[in-house]
Order: C-alpha cells, then sequence, then structure tokens
C-alpha cells in the first residue's frame, strides 16, 4: 500500500477579529493509497489539489458564532484543527468507485486548503465534485474564479438581482476584486454606465484603463463618501453592487435613484469587527421605493450554462478580462487570506498548490 504525505491548512482556534499569519498553522497527515475502503459507505474519493479559491466568507466560518454558519453548508463553521472546505480544481488520484470519475481526470468543486482532498461517500461536498470540461484555450486556474463561484455571484447578482436596463448608472464597490471586477465589465457590456471604487490608485487606474470602467476613484482618499458619490453620480445610482457593506452603503442609498436597487453581496468592511455596521437611511428606503436584496450565488446554479457559455465566449474574444492574484504552495494559503482583507489582491485570490 502506498502512502503520501497531506499537508492542510487548519486555524489553531476561531478568529473573532482581523486575521493573522499566528492564527494559522500547517499540519501534516498521512493518506493511504488506494483509498481505505469505507465497509458501510463503499468508498472515499481521493484528488490532489491543483488551484483553491481563497474567499472572504471564509473568515465567517471561522468566528466562535456568525449569523451566517447556520444559514447554508457551505459556511458551516470551522473547526480548530480540522481541513478546511473550498472551492478548488483537482485532479482525480482514486474514483473510489464513482463510475463518472475516473483516474487522473480534472474535478471542481469542493476540495480543502491542502495538498489532496478525501471525501466519503456520506459527505455533502461529494456532490458538488464533477467532471471538470475545461476548454484548453483558457487557464485552468480561470475555473477557480472567474468561471467558478465569483464568477456565478457576479453573473446572478447583476443579471437576477440589480435586473438591469440599459443606459442606467451601475456602482460597484471593491470593484478590482472578484466579484467586483467582472460585475463591471457584465455591466458594461450590457450598455451601463460603471463607476467603481477600489482602495489604490494602481487599481483605479486598471478599472479604467484595461476593464473599460467609465470612471473610478479610490474610497480610502475620499473623507465624505456621501458627497463622494455625488461627484461621481450627479444623475444618481441605479444599481449598487455591495461587496463591502459599512459606511460605503449608506452613502450609496443616499445617492440612489427612485426605484433604485441593492445587490447585497457582501459586507467585507464588517466582517473584522474593525468598522461599524451601515445604518441605513430607512426614510430613503422607503420614499425612493429602494429594493435591497441580499442573495447568495447558490441562489443560481440554475444559470450556471448560460453563465459558463457567456463568460467564456467574452473571455476568449477578450471581451473580458479574468483578473487573477496566484500564490504558490500550500503554505502560503494564510497569506493569502489575511491578504483579502487588507486589499492585497488585485481579481481572484487563489493559490496554486501543484502543476
Ligand atoms: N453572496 C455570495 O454568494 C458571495 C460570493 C462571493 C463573494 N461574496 C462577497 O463579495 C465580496 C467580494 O468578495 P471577493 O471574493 O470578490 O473578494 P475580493 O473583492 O477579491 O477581495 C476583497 C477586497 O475587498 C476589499 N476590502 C477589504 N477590506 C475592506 C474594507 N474594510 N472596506 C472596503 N473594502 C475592503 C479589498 O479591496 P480594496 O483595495 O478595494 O479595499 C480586497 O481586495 C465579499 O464581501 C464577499 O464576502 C459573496
Amino acid at each position: 500500500m502506498e502512502e503520501v504525505r497531506n499537508k492542510f491548512v487548519a486555524i489553531k482556534g476561531h478568529i473573532n477579529g482581523a486575521p493573522s499569519e499566528s492564527d494559522f498553522e500547517i499540519k501534516t497527515e498521512t493518506i493511504s493509497l488506494p483509498a481505505i475502503r469505507n465497509t458501510s459507505k463503499e468508498y472515499y474519493v481521493i484528488v490532489k489539489n491543483l488551484y483553491v479559491s481563497v474567499d472572504p466568507y471564509q473568515l465567517n466560518r471561522m468566528k466562535a458564532q456568525s449569523s451566517s454558519q447556520s444559514a447554508i453548508s457551505f459556511a458551516a463553521p470551522i473547526i480548530p484543527g480540522h481541513a478546511i472546505d473550498t472551492y478548488g480544481v483537482g485532479r482525480v488520484v482514486e474514483s473510489g468507485g464513482r463510475s463518472d470519475l475516473a483516474k487522473d481526470e480534472l474535478v471542481a468543486g469542493l476540495l480543502t486548503w491542502g495538498e489532496y482532498t478525501v471525501i466519503a461517500a456520506e459527505e455533502e461536498g461529494i456532490r458538488l465534485l464533477n467532471k471538470l470540461d475545461a476548454d484548453e484555450a483558457l487557464p485552468l486556474s480561470h475555473y477557480v474564479g472567474t468561471l467558478g463561484f465569483s464568477g456565478l455571484t457576479a453573473y446572478g447578482g447583476f443579471y437576477k438581482v440589480c435586473k438591469p436596463k440599459k443606459g442606467e448608472s451601475v456602482f460597484v464597490s471593491a470593484a478590482s476584486g472578484s466579484v467586483g471586477s467582472l460585475v463591471g465589465q457584465y455591466a458594461k457590456l450590457f450598455g451601463c454606465h460603471v463607476v467603481g471604487c477600489a482602495g489604490t490608485q494602481q487599481k483605479v487606474d486598471l478599472l479604467k484603463e484595461k476593464l473599460g470602467f467609465d470612471d473610478a476613484f479610490n474610497y480610502k482618499d475620499e473623507t465624505d463618501l456621501n458627497s463622494a458619490l455625488k461627484r461621481y453620480f450627479p444623475k444618481g445610482i441605479d444599481m449598487y453592487f455591495d461587496n463591502v457593506g459599512g459606511e460605503m452603503l449608506e452613502a450609496a442609498i443616499g445617492n440612489m435613484n427612485t426605484f433604485g436597487r441593492v445587490a447585497v453581496c457582501g459586507a467585507i468592511s464588517e466582517y473584522t469587527g474593525g468598522g461599524r455596521g451601515a445604518s441605513l437611511d430607512m426614510l430613503d428606503v422607503v420614499y425612493k421605493r429602494i429594493t435591497i436584496q441580499g442573495f447568495l450565488a447558490a441562489d443560481y446554479l440554475n444559470c450556471y450554462s448560460d453563465f459558463i457559455s457567456t463568460t467564456t465566449d467574452h473571455l476568449r474574444n477578450g471581451k473580458m478580462h479574468a483578473l487573477s492574484d496566484i500564490y504558490h504552495g500550500v503554505e502560503t494559503v494564510p497569506l493569502a487570506f489575511i491578504g483579502l482583507f487588507r486589499g492585497h489582491n488585485i481579481g481572484k485570490m487563489i493559490v496554486q498548490i501543484a502543476n
């Protein structure tokens, strides 16, 4: 029987503020090959992880308590010392008797922040593991973000939650990030007027010069977000794609047009407990008849094939750009993760675990 060593990332204890490297540890376990038979539940699938996703929502799973943890199985609490599941792309080492998977085939689904993922038949994650028919003209890493859950989030959030009409104005926060950079590009292709905000001048330049945003600004340079938005949207905002919550959400509500829509994708400024929660002017919401809708990417799985075909076409034709920030090696996962909360990434934060 062959044995492989598997290095994986775990949290040492619950994280209730901003994460730091000392909150994490790299653990090692031994996995026996071929797959260990589980007599009651038939099989284990073993996947060698190639690219894994690094996402802000994981921080809410690492807290001792968060309202998100009981909402959906993806957001279940992370147990200190245990492997951490995440979306990713890998190669099948053992198909574990699953007839739809073969050794060496590429798969996408719920993997781990580790070198290997071992999935038992009864685990919910097994249902999400699917053969990946990757377009060879595109980098494999695209399937972790742009053609994975970040992309579906942007697509579902923009087309289904914002319900855009041509010529309307869109404001996107965390606009150079994984989801935001795609929302802005979908909105431009659709025929909207798009303004984004981001945390550095380099990011602002990229939004305007590479991604085709009509305008962009560095929110850290603004002392009054409300008047900044008035400047960038003299005729008001029709749709706000909110990735950050907090004070930016307050300012956006203050600048919305009648019957405006707010797609609440995330609230990263509130995850670390550093910023204050949004306190909305509810009279604005009432009198301007603003729709504020939270959503999850999983709500739009029924759009998945449309999303993949549309986005793949745009990428192949050069109409969209997929931005990725790729770290290398399982040991870099904590650094990559922490970087999300410090604005270090441009585009999708990914760790390449193996070639
Ligand atoms: N609803 C869903 O299904 C779903 C799915 C995926 C993601 N999300 C949410 O969408 C948002 C974006 O996720 P992502 O994966 O695309 O991450 P991302 O935007 O690629 O990375 C996070 C970015 O957020 C910005 N940021 C960090 N702390 C901030 C703060 N205190 N205030 C303002 N901006 C801050 C930073 O950019 P700057 O330099 O601009 O500050 C950072 O680069 C998150 O809130 C996430 O939880 C929701």
